[in-house]
């Protein structure tokens, strides 16, 4: 069966770049002179990193761009939601401007660990930019500077966002119709 008969699209690709634009014009105004470093967390935000660096590039900024592997483990046995740091970052932060990039922001326990990682390590000023953020999961009291869209509390898929390491394929932001 074909894995989008299984999906509800919830945010068209058109959507998505209409708000990806919009967000790099919003990050360029607030961005001081230095070209700034954004930082991608991986797996999830490998789309929206790409996407949101192209438009960065068309309104005039041009960024250095790293990544960093967390992994946050979301398993109903695991109340405590911890975040494991795979991989920080390999450009040095120290005295840099940086735009943290996340594709949600659910409990807020990878943003809030991230953020303080980066601080840690000297940078002058964090920007947080998630496409989604659920508000209703919140643990931790942190917004991100830059949200694309708010969504309700449901398992979302695509666009980066994964079930199981399936569907981050899809061009849109879908929930799974287990009907389907
Ligand atoms: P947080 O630390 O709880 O804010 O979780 C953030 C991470 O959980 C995101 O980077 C995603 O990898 C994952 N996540 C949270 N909600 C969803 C969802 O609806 N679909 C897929 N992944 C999600
Ligand atoms: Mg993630």
């Amino acid at each position: 069966m074909a894995p989008r008969e299984n999906l509800k699209i919830m945010i068209t690709q058109t959507e998505i770049a209409d708000r990806v634009s919009e967000l790099a014009l919003g990050i360029k105004e607030r961005l001081g002179p230095e070209p700034p470093l954004v930082i991608g967390l991986l797996t999830g935000s490998f789309m929206f990193v790409a996407d949101l660096i192209r438009a960065l590039h068309t309104v005039g900024v041009n960024p250095e761009v790293d990544f960093m592997i967390v992994a946050s483990y979301r398993d109903k046995r695991d109340h405590s939601g911890s975040v494991e740091i795979i991989e920080e970052p390999k450009v040095d932060v120290a005295g840099r401007e940086i735009v943290l990039v996340d594709d949600i922001v659910d409990t807020g326990k990878t943003l809030a660990r991230t953020v303080d990682i980066v601080l840690s390590k000297g940078a002058t000023k964090v920007w947080t930019c998630a496409l989604l953020d659920k508000p209703s999961r919140r643990d931790v009291k942190i917004e991100a500077d830059f949200t694309g869209f708010t969504i309700e509390n449901r398992f979302v898929v695509g666009y980066g966002l994964d079930d199981g390491g399936l569907y981050r394929s899809a061009p849109y932001i879908a929930i799974i119709n287990s009907s389907g």
